[in-house]
């Protein structure tokens, strides 16, 4: 609770607005940041206890400003597990925005279609998830002031944001389908047996973010909405190896659909 009272002091140097939304800008999504007006522009490495992300295409740092009439703080560049950050590491920045006066987050991120019915370029709202990465970021001495010690878990994505970005996505004309994300370690790309298992747990689309960040909003109250740009078909479906060129590339030509969409549902929140 200190660390989070101390950067927050920090921010409060750079910035006075009053933000109630988050946004968590996975791999290839950053462009959203480019479209908040008014910004300050807070660098994670001007703060304590928030190293510089080591990802190719993540800026690394806070954006606070308007977005569509709205007060917003959008985190351009995460952290990953497999970057050798600890899963309370990952999840500290969504107790940042918490305590910056967020109530809603809205999380991105890059993940592989299990669902054979997806395809590259499709956007999926996250209904809920799956968490294989081994641990929770909750693990550890507990904090009452920040929520529960055992939180609840089955209503961690809002339906009520899930409704609303069905209507604005439907407006927009833009196709979304919705699914179950399932969070592995990496940093390798699964093997089609793992796919397979996956596709057998229920799991539509995998990835290698997002949830210990909900399971930090989940405990500490925010409610959740969560967009996955399926940027592949995952390990075994095609006949084709996976790589992050492709990754980027696609989430590169959706980013247009994907950024109208956020604003929307941003707007009507
Ligand atoms: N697997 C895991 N993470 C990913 C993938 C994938 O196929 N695509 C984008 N992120």
């Amino acid at each position: 609770m200190q660390e989070i009272t101390e950067v927050v002091s920090q921010m409060r140097k750079r910035t006075s607005k009053e933000p109630k939304i988050g946004l968590i800008l996975g791999s290839g999504l950053g462009d959203l940041a480019d479209e908040i007006q008014d910004a300050d522009y807070i660098p994670y490495h001007a703060l304590p206890y928030f190293p510089e992300p080591t990802v190719k295409g993540h800026v690394g740092r806070f954006v606070v400003g308007t977005l569509e009439g709205k007060e917003v703080v959008a985190m351009q560049g995460r952290y990953h597990h497999y970057e050798g950050y600890s899963l309370r590491q990952v999840a500290f920045p969504v107790d940042v925005m918490k305590a910056l006066g967020i109530h809603y987050l809205i999380v991105t991120n890059a993940a592989g279609g299990i669902n054979t019915s997806f395809s590259p370029g499709d956007l999926m709202l996250i209904q809920d998830h799956i968490n294989m990465l081994g641990g929770s970021p909750l693990i550890g001495p507990d904090d009452e002031t920040s929520g529960p010690r055992f939180p609840d878990m089955s209503s961690a994505y809002d339906r009520q944001l899930i409704q609303l970005a069905e209507e604005k996505a439907d407006q927009l004309d833009v196709a979304v389908k919705k699914g179950v994300y399932l969070a592995t370690p990496g940093p390798q790309y699964e093997t089609p047996a793992e796919i397979r298992m996956m596709r057998i747990m229920g799991a539509d689309a995998v990835g290698m973010s997002t949830v210990p960040e909900v399971i930090e909003a989940a405990h500490a109250g925010l409610r959740v909405l969560g967009i996955s740009c399926i940027t592949n078909m995952a390990s075994g479906i095609l006949d084709q190896p996976l790589s992050h060129a492709e990754v980027i590339e696609t989430a590169n030509k959706v980013k247009d659909h994907f950024i109208q969409l956020v604003q929307a549902v941003v707007k009507n929140i």
